[in-house]
């Protein structure tokens, strides 16, 4: 595995893969590496010759600053991680290769409706941040797939909806959520939890199924089994920003006619922010 930081490195190994006709399969991350970005890897792999990983901690989409200064940054054991999957090139460019002229003099690209809602609402700027790092991690890459990971499914529906609305020549693949076996959805954000909340961490997965199976049992009340499982996680310890079941395909709220559905839960418990969020298809 070759790692390259300058943008030229980069497009000399893109160009030289393209005019031997292989096929390039791209997975975006912040580092701090664990099994799910891994299985990312593996599900580009599954329809590209070469993979293209990049570890990028991207300061406009942090609306919180000392969120930004603690991400963990693990560079030499990402590497070490990565020598050992089917990534072919680690691109690691810096703050000064990504915004060469800093943040406030940056195009900026803004997806309407879906970046607006859920995490949109509690994080000013968030989206805002991912959509413009991720358009400009495509265009510096050009790869023909680039896999994101369900567990962040705002993030994957925006940026499914940024590259039709840009014409961007790029398939957007979905990966499921890597648990560990509790269920516990895997995040680097879980390292900042202590043993007890790590336990408790469990909870909001197991909400969600239960949501879940209140809804397939019939269940209509949507707003009752969100404000009951909002109750329900602060009565535990959590500060939930929302309990929400929406549509799958927009994740407008969802209505009784809709069947398609996912739920969704933001939280604080402690020092970290935990997200998670199911599918729920229902009888038609
Ligand atoms: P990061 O949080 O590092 O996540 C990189 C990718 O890994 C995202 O597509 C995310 O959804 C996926 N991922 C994280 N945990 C996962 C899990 N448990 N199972 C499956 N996939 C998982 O998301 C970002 O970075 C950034 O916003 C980025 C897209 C790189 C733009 O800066």
């Amino acid at each position: 595995m070759d790692t390259v930081s300058s943008l030229h490195d980069l497009r000399q190994q893109v160009l030289s893969w393209h005019q031997q006709g292989l096929n390039i399969g791209f997975v975006p991350t912040m580092g701090n590496l664990h099994a799910g970005h891994l299985s990312l890897i593996t599900e580009a792999k599954k329809r590209a010759d070469k993979v293209i990983v990049s570890i990028f901690v991207n300061p406009l989409q942090f609306d919180d600053k000392a969120d930004l200064s603690a991400y963990p940054r693990t560079l030499e054991a990402d590497t070490q991680q990565l020598a050992s999957t089917a990534c072919d090139v680690l691109f690691t460019p810096s703050v000064e290769t990504v915004y060469p002229k800093g943040m406030t003099d940056q195009t900026t690209v803004t997806v309407p409706m879906i970046g607006e809602r859920l995490c949109g609402r509690h994080r000013p700027g968030h989206f805002d941040g991912v959509a413009t790092v991720v358009s400009k991690l495509l265009n510096m890459v050009a790869p023909d797939s680039a896999v994101f990971g369900e567990k962040d499914f705002q993030q994957l529906l925006l940026i499914k909806k940024l590259v039709h609305d840009l014409n961007m020549p790029v398939d957007i693949i979905s990966s499921e959520t890597y648990r560990e076996q509790s269920g516990l959805a895997m995040s680097s954000r879980n390292q900042y939890l202590s043993e007890a909340e790590r336990l408790l961490a469990v909870e909001i997965y197991q909400t969600l199924q239960k949501i879940k199976q209140q809804l397939k049992q019939g269940e209509l009340n949507f707003s009752l089994l969100c404000q009951q499982a909002e109750q329900n996680l602060k009565q535990q310890g959590f500060i939930p920003d929302y309990v929400e079941i929406c549509r799958e395909t927009d994740l407008m709220p969802a209505n009784h006619q809709d069947k398609d559905l996912r739920i969704l839960i933001a939280a604080q418990l402690g020092p970290a922010r935990l997200i998670d969020n199911i599918a729920c298809h229902l009888a038609r």
